[in-house]
């Protein structure tokens, strides 16, 4: 007999950013409800030690599980990569961002350049480039910490002509071009919707690995595998929480959920008190 599991998928990042993981399980899996929490009062994590990301994942993953939720994911590359143990106890499935990607940019590599932008605790945790020399030890891996790119996106300013953030892509990803990468992990979930601004500066010869797009294929395939697909129709019911409203708010969840964005409304809670 076919098992179903029609509870939400939860899904957390510091800010809005993970929205561009949410749009990809949206877009793969149009059954699945999501429940998503965006630490909008508490952004950025990237800039910020490994025990308050680790404190703040804590109570981010409390409160999904407080929604009843079958399985949760964190859209944050920077806590996959320092606080990813703080899901050891989680009584559902936790999926992570930075294994998934890593695996999409070792099979896409022909030269063996690897290129990862990302925020500096990502970065400084070493767990993409950790895992991509187990895979393919002759790897070239050349990081960059992308820190001013998160505000970049938080504000909207993600226009291909916007001059700021072709300046500051220009700055980061120079490392990248000297090196001849041609292959770039997207090791923050922000960055997805600089794409365009990204292609403009590298050239269309590199390809770029979106976390949400290799995330929400180990979701279906993990939810497939335990019978755990929601067997409904459509999904109608996703649910959106955020610990602060900004004025950018609506603009940028427009951004990052593009054509999935069906003014879901979005309630602030006080996440401390979860
Ligand atoms: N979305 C987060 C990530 O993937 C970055 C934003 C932040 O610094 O909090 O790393």
């Amino acid at each position: 007999m076919l098992m179903s599991d029609n509870r939400a998928i939860g899904v957390f990042d510091s800010g809005l950013g993970g929205l561009t993981v949410a749009r990809e399980i949206m877009k793969l899996l149009p059954r699945e409800n999501i429940v998503y929490f965006g630490d909008t009062g508490r952004v950025p994590y990237g800039t910020k030690g490994r025990d308050t990301i680790r404190k703040y994942s804590l109570q981010d993953e409390r409160f999904l599980l407080s929604h009843d939720v079958k399985m949760i994911v964190a859209a944050c590359g920077t806590v996959s990569s320092v606080a990813a143990d703080t899901a050891e106890q989680l009584p559902v499935p936790f999926i992570e961002v930075v294994s998934h990607s890593v695996r999409a940019a070792v099979s896409t590599t022909k030269n063996g350049k690897i290129g990862i932008l990302a925020t500096s605790a990502t970065i400084n945790s070493g767990a993409h480039k950790k895992q991509i020399l187990q895979l393919l030890p002759t790897a070239k891996v050349v990081e960059a910490s992308g820190t001013l790119l998160v505000p970049i996106v938080e504000e909207g300013w993600t226009d291909i002509d916007d001059a700021v953030a072709i300046e500051t892509l220009k700055r980061y990803l120079k490392p990248m071009m000297d090196e001849g990468v041609d292959t770039l992990i997207l090791g923050c979930t922000h960055f997805p919707v600089l794409s365009s601004i990204i292609r403009k500066v590298l050239g269309n010869s590199v390809t770029l690995i979106n976390m949400g797009e290799a995330t929400a294929k180990a979701i279906g395939e993990i939810l497939k595998q335990t019978d755990s697909l929601n067997d409904g129709t459509t999904a109608t019911n996703h649910k959106f929480y955020a610990s602060d409203k900004t004025d950018a708010f609506v603009g940028t969840v427009n951004i990052l959920l593009g054509d999935y964005n069906k003014d879901f409304g979005i309630e602030q809670v006080d996440i401390e008190k979860v």
